[in-house]
């Protein structure tokens, strides 16, 4: 019995040794322990065993059956990690071939300066509002002091789309509704698109604006001044001074537009600024009470000042862009040089 023993547990060390798949494994567990398995003979042959020989025979085939067991798991355990790591050198990649470079999109400059400027504001204090590119009349005009046959609307040349709508002609009109639903201290900027029929180098007949409004009571001149020539210096650079010139806006009451000294030269004069070493960036003005009145803020209480630019025009000057119509072309030439 002890010989038959040390025959199936050699018999089945070398099996095991051999075994090289996990189905091969298991064959070999059924071969010796499975249900009519060489050991399990054995086992069962024990009934016929004198019964002083039981203890140590029993203990042998216990012993036995413990190594086998003991194999064939550590030989599971070594096959199955074999299995991973042959699977991962298969489906390994070669991550040192060098590839197609993938081009990565960037914003538009315009886009860049609109950020910029939203930024200086909103760090100000100020809260962007936007309202729809198809305006009324009304909210467009009227609202704001420019009356039906009103001469200053020759100032905006408008795409109407009948005789109350209209591509808006400057971002004002968000200003407007701004007013007929807030009371004061109102503090916002109003980025976005605007239309007018001209087209050329300076021109186009789209374009964006962003314009800010400030209503509380006590606002002056000063106040405008501060706030835009804060906003020139950040946007440009520290050196940049800021002249105001009167001028005339229905909806602003004194209208100023305001100039900056060139960034390009500082101010010496150069292409840019015509030689004259300034450049115009804003139109303002200190709200006209009639504006405030139509919009239902009480003018005797309350005034305020609003201030308008283009994004293009401003794009061109902080990047030196000589016409207008490279920033519409979209030559990707031309738009990386910003990313
Ligand atoms: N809305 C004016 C324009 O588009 C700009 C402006 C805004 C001027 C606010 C004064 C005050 O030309």
């Amino acid at each position: 019995m002890e010989n038959r023993i040390k025959t199936i547990t050699s018999s089945a060390q070398s099996l095991i040794a051999s075994a090289n798949s996990l189905e091969s494994i298991n064959d070999v567990r059924v071969k010796f322990l499975g249900k009519n398995g060489e050991l399990t003979a054995v086992l069962k042959s024990m009934r016929d065993v004198p019964v002083e020989q039981k203890p140590m025979i029993g203990k042998f085939v216990n012993e036995a059956r413990d190594s086998i067991t003991a194999m064939i798991e550590e030989k599971i355990t070594f096959l199955t990690a074999d299995a991973i790591n042959t699977k991962l050198q298969s489906e390994s990649i070669d991550i040192t071939l060098s590839t197609k470079k993938t081009k990565k999109g960037g914003l538009h400059p315009c886009s860049l300066v609109v950020n910029e400027i939203l930024n200086i504001f909103t760090s100000l204090g100020f809260q962007v509002k936007q309202g729809p590119e198809v305006e009324t009349d009304f909210y467009n005009f009227q609202a704001l002091n420019i009356p039906l046959d009103h001469p200053a609307r020759e100032m905006q040349d408008t795409f109407y789309i009948n005789d109350e709508l209209l591509l808006r002609t400057h971002t004002s009109p968000v200003q407007a509704r701004t007013m007929m639903n807030t009371q004061p201290p109102i503090r916002i900027v109003n980025p976005g698109k605007v239309y007018r029929p001209d087209d050329d180098a300076t021109h186009s007949p789209m374009f964006q604006q962003i314009e800010g409004l400030v209503v509380d009571k006590n606002i002056t001149m000063c106040d405008l001044k501060g706030i835009l020539e804060t906003f020139a210096k950040t946007l440009f650079n520290e050196k940049t001074k800021t002249r105001l010139r009167p001028s005339f806006f229905p909806f602003t009451e004194p209208s100023v537009e305001i100039d900056v000294t060139c960034a390009v030269c500082g101010g010496k004069g150069c292409r840019i600024c015509k030689g004259t070493g300034w450049i115009e960036i804003l139109g303002a003005g200190i709200v006209n009470p009639k504006v405030l009145d139509n919009c239902g803020i009480d003018s005797s209480i309350y005034s305020g000042f609003a201030f308008g630019c283009g994004i293009e025009r401003i794009t061109m000057i902080k990047y030196g862009v000589p016409d207008m119509r490279i920033l519409f072309d979209n030559d990707v030439r031309f738009l990386k040089q910003f990313n």
